[in-house]
């Protein structure tokens, strides 16, 4: 599916966000990391009811990157918990808000009690009709475009597909999320200026809103800044400016 134009106010549907500075955050007030972590929850949690509030199709958020189990043992350890942790209790609140779950990502690492819980929670929500939640877990856009490039030539080998079928069309249809809108937004917290291999493929188009707010500060009013960007910027595809306000008119 393609992105849609933005016209002056409209909102994003799909935004993707890397929510850093949970660290940094705890660092600053002299407690452990894991106490950012916790706190950074409870900003997911606001983040994504303003999303469902905001009426946005879906929201993004990378959780753990394929790179982050390079993290001190202790640390992956209690991400593992916090996620076990969230599962469970965010389910009602979920329902209660008619919203979906997903998860994007390699999911084998994970252990069988986490993967259990993550199976149940998309079949859970999964006729639910309102905003889909996306955690990216074990996630790498490189990952994502590998899983892609495979499966396309398990399909030459097996001489159901030729080489010169394949464009971007047919490797759009075995990318990640290809259901869903692609991001219109991407909001990454914490300073850093980067996009740290989340959805490669999927961004192409993405406008990119960086903040050096701190994960575990982000709220409400920090997402309708986003959206407040989002909302003047013009977004031509590759076409001049011109032709897009002719279109708009
Ligand atoms: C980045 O901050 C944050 C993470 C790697 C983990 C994100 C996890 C949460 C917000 C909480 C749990 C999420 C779910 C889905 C239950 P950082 O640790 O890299 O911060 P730093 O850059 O300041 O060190």
């Amino acid at each position: 599916m393609s992105s849609s134009d933005s016209t002056p106010g409209t909102l994003p549907r799909h935004v993707a966000i890397i929510m850093d500075g949970n660290g940094r955050w705890a660092k600053n007030r002299k407690l452990p990391r894991p106490f950012g972590h916790r706190e950074g929850v409870k900003a997911l949690r606001r983040v994504v009811q303003h999303g469902i509030d905001r009426g946005l199709d879906a929201m993004t958020l990378f959780a753990f990157s394929s790179e982050n189990w390079r993290r001190p043992a202790l640390e992956v350890k209690l991400l593992m918990e916090l996620f076990s942790v969230v599962l469970r209790s965010e389910m009602k609140r979920l329902m209660d808000n008619n919203a979906r779950l997903r998860f994007v990502g390699d999911r084998t690492p994970f252990s069988p009690r986490l993967r259990e819980a993550m199976i149940q929670a998309e079949e859970t929500t999964g006729r639910n009709t309102g905003m889909t939640v996306v955690i990216a877990a074990n996630y790498g856009g490189r990952w994502d475009i590998a899983n892609a490039a495979r499966e396309l030539a398990v399909e030459v080998a097996a001489g159901r597909l030729q080489p010169e079928d394949i464009d971007a069309g047919l490797i759009q249809r075995h990318i990640s999320l290809a259901d869903l809108p692609e991001p219109d937004l991407f909001i990454r917290t914490g300073g850093e200026e980067r996009i740290s291999n989340f959805l490669l493929w999927q961004m192409a188009y993405t406008e990119f809103y960086f903040t050096d707010c701190l994960w575990p500060d982000f709220d409400e009013a920090a997402l309708d800044a986003a959206f407040d960007s989002f909302g003047r910027r013009q977004r031509r595809f590759g076409r001049t400016g011109d032709q897009v306000e002719q279109r708009g008119a």
